[in-house]
């Protein structure tokens, strides 16, 4: 068998070249790791989740008409995506203080902001992804104003998705992360939603106990991160093999 060719492998994903040219084969690992890579972690089953978890959502963004990079998943672990040039940003979008806010504000964690609030980091784990502002990105080229306003309205139609997708089913979205990529058709250059979309890059927390259902639980020793990320996809319907939802019948043979 022919051994394919990696492209880039990251803390939570491997990249391979995948079967045409302008795609790639995205494999979610089980790694876990917070603290820029300070904590870290095997954490079974979650490759899994995160890859069926984030085609639920790129798949429905795509259907809203929001473009991502994702094109199909392959097998349980593994997506195909279109290749896009990455730009250096990790672009967060809160609803809620939490995380690095709160500290740095000093508002209480579940405060909910008056809009919300979209927030961008240099994309530089030797730095530690540092906040970053709009004129920073101007002056270091690293995306153009033209970008920034396509950047910032994908950002909140994401919000604005995801939250009506997670209220549906009980859960408050509190803040995400996404990453841009740039695609180009012949002279031009489209964005698109690029990385991926899953509890690893959100925060989740239950609307009526305020348990946490996102990477916090890793991150804080919070209990099963596996449990947490299984309790959201079987929320959205979204489960390994589809196994039948307790208390439903089953066929016998
Ligand atoms: P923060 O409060 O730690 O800045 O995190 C904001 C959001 O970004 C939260 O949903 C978690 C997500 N995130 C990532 O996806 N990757 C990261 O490296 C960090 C620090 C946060």
């Amino acid at each position: 068998m022919a051994r394919r060719k990696k492209i880039y492998e990251g803390k939570a994903k491997t990249l391979y070249e995948g079967p045409e040219p302008g795609t790639i084969v995205q494999y979610f690992k089980d790694d876990a790791t917070a603290f820029n890579a300070e904590k870290r972690d095997v954490i079974e089953g979650k490759g899994v989740l995160n890859n069926l978890l984030s085609e639920f959502f790129m798949q429905g963004l795509g259907q809203i008409g929001v473009p991502t990079h994702f094109l199909k998943r392959l097998n349980m672990r593994e997506q195909l995506v279109r290749s896009c040039e990455i730009i250096p940003l990790e672009v967060i979008v809160r609803n809620y203080a939490a995380g690095s806010m709160s500290k740095r504000l000093g508002i209480e964690e579940g405060t909910q902001l008056p809009r919300p609030i979209v927030e961008y980091c240099y994309k530089d784990d030797a730095l530690g992804d540092p906040l970053v502002t709009e004129e920073h990105i101007a002056a270091f080229g690293w995306a153009s104003q033209q970008d920034m306003d396509d950047i910032l309205s994908l950002a909140l139609r994401v919000n604005d998705f995801l939250s009506g997708v997670m209220l549906a089913v009980g859960i408050r979205l509190v803040d995400f992360k996404i990453e841009i990529g740039r695609v180009y058709e012949g002279d031009f250059q489209r964005l698109v939603v690029a990385d991926e979309i899953s509890p690893d890059s959100c925060r989740l927390w239950d609307i009526e106990t305020g348990q946490k259902l996102d990477k916090d639980v890793f991150r804080r020793d919070l209990g099963s991160l596996t449990d947490a990320y299984t309790e959201v996809a079987r929320r959205l319907g979204v489960m390994p093999n589809n196994p039948p939802a307790p208390g439903k019948p089953t066929l016998v043979n």
